[in-house]
């Protein structure tokens, strides 16, 4: 068994022995004294039958577990309160936008945070800003490339000792109709928002099955950001919008699969989000894009665009962060329903 998925089976069991949560820490290599020894060629029942007898004789947790030849895991409780205490959470595309808006509220709701993305210095700036840095943890990636990710799930593992909750975040677009959209584009968009996503359920299902087996008292999560464009069609705006339904038909495939291991499913689909960079950006936000693609043909200004898109919004405003965050946190907390696609989306895309 891989290294990684023993250490969440630890935590699991771990959580399952106590009322109280745990993390846990692995430094590879490490050789510990005076601490429980389990040698990871043995069955994973009994080394965990080990720690078992080691948290019955002594009435607490095992401080240091040395895993023989591999290094060595330290075990504490885990701090902090709030709704998510105790829980691990990875986001992708944490260094701006959503992500980041996500990554805030996920930490101070209590839980340990992993800000995942491909711009190193926008998670490190955001790490340093989230006031406890000993629940936060930045891992460079690409959700294109299969390795990375899984190296972003071995390093949660490593820090956190598992992994709750996954918010597949990261996500692009290129706006544009049939006769100016590239081959390129199409690829790249579908490279980030749909296979990223499968890259992403791929390795943390595995560590969550894990967690979901030695802790029957637990569920995870795993939560894709889609889109109201992953709901309905999209003008000029193919690419994007076929990359989103695409990866609705993941979410209800995932869903399926991973609903046996207590792992829910869902994708949120949010509108129109006017003040982020993805709109708001003076030279690559939609509102300029538009406005040069004539995609609003009596547009003369950005205002202008923004306002045509306002009126489509029964609620008459654009979606917020809290809005779709409020969401996230129905999906984590309910345990009655999986792939699901939900929208926040201010009525104008309504569910049949
Ligand atoms: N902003 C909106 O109006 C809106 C509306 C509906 C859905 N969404 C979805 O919400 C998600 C976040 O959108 P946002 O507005 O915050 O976008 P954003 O452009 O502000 O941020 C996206 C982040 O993803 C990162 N990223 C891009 N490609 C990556 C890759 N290959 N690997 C790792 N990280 C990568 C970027 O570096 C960036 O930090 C996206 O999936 C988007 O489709 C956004």
């Amino acid at each position: 068994m891989e290294i990684y998925c023993l250490i969440a089976a630890i935590r699991a069991h771990l959580n399952s022995l106590s009322e109280k949560k745990h993390v846990l820490q692995f430094f590879e290599l490490q050789e510990a004294s005076q601490c429980l020894s389990l040698d990871v060629e043995n069955d994973i029942e009994k080394m965990l039958q080990k720690i078992k007898e080691y948290f019955t004789t002594h009435n607490q947790i095992p401080g240091k577990i040395l895993l023989k030849n591999f290094g060595t895991l330290y075990c504490s409780e885990a701090k902090g309160e709030g709704r998510f205490y105790g829980k691990v959470a990875v986001i992708t595309g944490a260094a701006q936008g959503l992500g980041e808006a996500f990554a805030r509220k996920l930490s101070k709701d209590g839980a340990m945070v992993v800000l995942a993305d491909r711009n190193i210095t926008g998670i490190q700036k955001l790490e340093e800003e989230i006031s406890n840095s000993s629940k936060c943890l930045s891992v460079q990636t690409d959700v294109t490339n299969s390795k990375s990710v899984e190296e972003l799930v071995e390093k949660s593992v490593k820090q956190f000792g598992g992994i709750d909750i996954f918010i597949s975040n990261a996500g692009i677009v290129y706006a544009g109709g049939l006769d100016v959209a590239k081959e390129e584009e199409f690829d790249r968009i579908n490279e980030v928002n749909y296979k990223g996503y499968f890259h992403c359920a791929k390795a943390c299902s595995k560590i969550m099955k894990m967690q979901t087996r030695y802790d029957q008292n637990t569920y995870a999560d795993i939560i894709q950001i889609n889109s109201k464009s992953g709901l309905r069609g999209s003008k000029a705006n193919f690419m994007y919008s076929a990359s989103k339904f695409a990866g609705i038909g993941l979410t209800q495939s995932f869903a399926l699969e991973l609903a046996p291991y207590r792992i829910k499913v869902n994708s949120i689909c949010p509108g129109n989000y006017y003040e982020g960079n993805l709109w708001s950006d003076p030279k690559n936000g939609l509102f300029i894009q538009y406005l040069n693609a004539g995609k609003v043909p009596e547009a003369k200004n950005v205002e202008d665009v923004k306002r045509h898109y306002l009126s489509q919004v029964p609620m008459g405003k654009g979606c917020s962060p809290d809005d779709i965050y409020r969401a996230i946190v129905y999906a984590i907390e309910q345990t009655g329903e999986t792939g699901q696609a939900i929208p926040v989306t201010g009525g104008q895309t309504m569910l049949s």
